[in-house]
């Protein structure tokens, strides 16, 4: 599906996020929290719009995906050679265990069906002492819970319409719906071993920032 969208994908990025998502990310660089020249994972690295934030910090970054046609635009965009891609998948990652200071995924997690599975790799290639980012959407509580199950079931299938594939932007809004609450997935992480684990809410809740470390 990533592979079928990876064009317009950015411009959708922005234009249904209102622009937040230069937000989002801009929170995720700084709770990762990352040095010059540690080494960080991007994944589910997309077409690398996380990865910029984490260049700008002076990091290494290796974005991992299991779209080549995301990551071929990730590669156009990003000429730092500080910067890798890698084919793959988040369930088996090509990484020695204790690989990096630090892990981001953004948007990623949702669409790994196997989460725990997902989590417990993560927790695998990070080195003791390092930390997780993971940025979410997440359906929010109270008034504006219904807005915005409006906004994700009309507004954005047909926005996408015009862009690119409806049925990827009907999955979206049906797949946030489906995903973890924010307490249930701070379980998940404290299963797999995750230390500290803190949970930033963004923009009304529709988005939370989960960060963690592992201490062993
Ligand atoms: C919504 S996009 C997010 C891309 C990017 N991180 C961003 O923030 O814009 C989700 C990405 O997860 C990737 N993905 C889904 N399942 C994956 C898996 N099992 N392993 C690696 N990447 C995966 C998709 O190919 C896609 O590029």
């Amino acid at each position: 599906m990533f592979d079928e969208i990876a064009k317009r994908y950015d411009l959708l990025n922005h234009l249904l996020s209102l622009g937040q998502d230069y937000y989002w990310r801009r929170v995720m660089t700084r709770e990762l929290g990352i040095k010059a020249a540690e080494r960080v994972l991007d994944l589910a690295a997309g077409t690398g719009d996380s990865s910029i934030g984490f260049l700008k910090t002076g990091a290494q970054v290796v974005g991992l995906d299991l779209s080549i046609n995301m990551l071929k635009v990730a590669q156009k965009k990003i000429a730092d050679p500080g910067f890798a891609v890698i084919h793959g998948s988040a369930y088996e990652m090509p990484f020695h265990d204790r690989s990096f200071d630090g892990l981001a995924c953004a948007f990623g997690i949702r669409n790994m069906h196997e989460t725990p599975r997902a989590l417990s790799e993560i927790f695998r290639v990070i080195k003791p002492g390092g930390r997780v980012v993971i940025l979410e959407f997440s359906m929010p509580v109270g008034w504006f819970r219904p807005v915005y199950r409006f906004y994700l079931k009309n507004a954005v299938p047909a926005v996408a319409a015009l862009f690119s594939e409806r049925s990827a932007y009907e999955y979206l809004g049906d797949s946030i719906g489906k995903f973890y609450t924010p307490a249930a997935f701070r379980k998940l992480m404290e299963d797999a071993g995750f230390v500290n684990c803190r949970q930033i809410p963004l923009s009304f809740g529709t988005v939370y920032l989960h960060r963690a470390e592992r201490s062993r």
